[in-house]
């Protein structure tokens, strides 16, 4: 049997057990956390992520996925094992390797026994080098067995969004698979050949330190993109432009692409932030001085705040209610990581304000947020009440539930002359001023004060 064991069931772990056995494949998903491993073999998904409650349980009634604390738990039948787990990184962009090594000691040990092939292969994302130079040595010495000759190894990344993880992973643009040998890659690409790859591209098969950058590269690519449009809205502002019309006409032009365009609050979430400030670390290590992720990482903590700064043009915050509307770091999920709401909460939390009033349609990302900042807040369980008697009102995340809003709505529950400041350009600014709210939608705005000397 062909089967898979993925070790670490964080989104991409679970997101990949998910697909793989979507297509028919048997997965054995490994973790330490005995609740997880009760939690999926339940037929439950411990992550909030659309389809995939489903998509478990259906793997789970199908005999195809099974979890355990064991790696040696459907060993016998695996053919390809995934190193899934996370790779947090610390303020100066130091990844923690400890879950990749501890991952590759237990799959060493599991080898050392072995008569059959199997290949390893590294999803988590981890700086050039790391497979070969770190996974690498301690497979061979766990198994005392030699890496390409005994065993293969491949790095594989992942291009998965949260809140589309089964899509991304089902219907990616590409499928990059590094490898020390052709044997190891075709070991590990028998995997994917029922993923359906959109747009035709093959397989893109490379060494181990290319696929580790590829990675690199477009998550920096795309958090810069994010940055880059950041930057022209907020010029927008000052030249009395709408940069959505500027971002539509950057679209449409097939060498630029109209996605990550979305001007905003600033790019959060466990990635992008990560991601920039890891490989802008390591080349410190090499002695290049990275000036695009740099100023890709100043400009975003310079937006974070801009949602406050617009709030301040308008009205002092002091003594003022405020409500907050989102707090994940994105939609579809209760992801709060490196969310632009937890520095505007802090940053609030130092003004003068009479009450600050929050609420995100996802509980996790409540709950999320009760464990960071605790009572000092006060957490609505309906936007009605989050805005009720509100003098301000800031969308952060942009939320289906909230494009829904009328102005009226904002009107009724809020306090008299109510004040929107709308970061996520959701809301039709004209409608809004109709309808008496006083509004500011970030990077647009009807100043023609500035005329060039
Ligand atoms: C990102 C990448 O998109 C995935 O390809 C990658 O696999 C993943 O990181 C990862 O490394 O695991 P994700 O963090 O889930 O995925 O979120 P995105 O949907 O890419 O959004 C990231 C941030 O950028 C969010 O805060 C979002 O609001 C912001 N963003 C995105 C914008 O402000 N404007 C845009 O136009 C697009």
């Amino acid at each position: 049997m062909n089967a898979i064991t993925i070790v670490g069931t964080g989104y991409v772990g679970l997101g990949y057990a998910a697909g793989f056995t979507k297509k028919g494949l048997k997965v054995f998903c490994i973790d330490l956390d005995e609740t997880i491993v009760e939690t999926i073999n339940k037929g439950k998904s411990p992550i909030d992520e659309p389809g995939m409650d489903d998509a478990i349980r259906s793997a789970v009634d199908k005999d195809l996925l099974t979890a355990s604390t064991d790696i040696m738990e459907g060993w016998a039948d695996t053919k390809s094992i995934f190193i899934c787990v996370g790779t947090y990184c610390d303020e100066e962009g130091n990844i923690d390797l400890s879950q990749v090594r501890s991952a590759a000691h237990s799959i060493g040990k599991a080898l050392r026994e072995d008569r059959e092939y199997r290949a390893v292969c590294v999803k988590s994302t981890v700086i050039p080098g790391t497979t070969d130079g770190v996974v690498a040595p301690i497979l061979e010495q766990e198994s005392g067995k030699k890496v390409g000759a005994d065993f293969g190894l491949c790095m594989s990344p992942e291009f998965l969004r949260e809140g589309n993880a089964l899509e991304d992973i089902l219907n990616p643009d590409k499928i990059v698979v590094g490898g020390v040998d052709q044997k190891s890659i075709n070991t590990i690409e028998k995997n994917y050949r029922d993923f359906e790859i959109t747009r035709g591209h093959p397989i893109i098969e490379t060494d181990l330190r290319t696929a580790e950058l590829i990675k690199y590269a477009q998550n920096s690519f795309l958090a810069m993109k994010v940055s880059f449009i950041n930057e022209m809205a907020n010029l927008a502002e000052e030249f009395g432009v709408n940069v959505g019309d500027v971002a539509k006409a950057l679209g449409v032009d097939k060498r630029i692409s109209s996605m990550y365009l979305r001007a905003g609050p600033g790019f959060g979430g466990s990635c992008f932030p990560k991601d920039v400030l890891a490989l802008l670390s390591a080349a410190k290590k090499v002695d290049y001085n990275a000036q695009m992720l740099k100023a890709t990482l100043n400009v975003n903590d310079r937006q974070k705040r801009h949602g406050l700064e617009l709030v301040e043009s308008i009205s002092s915050l002091e003594g003022k209610t405020v409500a907050l509307l989102g707090l994940a770091f994105k939609p579809n999920t209760g992801d709060t990581r490196e969310s632009v709401s937890i520095t505007v909460i802090n940053d609030l939390l130092r003004k003068e304000t009479k009450k600050i009033s929050v609420y995100d349609p996802s509980e996790f990302a409540r709950e999320e947020i009760y464990e960071l900042i605790g009572d000092k807040i006060t957490y609505a369980t309906s936007a009605k009440q989050c805005l009720a008697k509100a003098d301000i009102a800031l969308i952060l995340t942009g939320w289906q539930e909230f494009k829904e809003l009328e102005p009226s709505f904002f009107v009724e529950h809020m306090a008299e002359n109510p004040i929107l400041v709308d970061t996520r350009r959701i809301y039709d600014e004209t409608e809004f001023q109709k309808a008496g709210v006083t509004i500011k939608v970030l990077g647009q705005s009807n100043r023609k004060d500035f005329v060039p000397s």
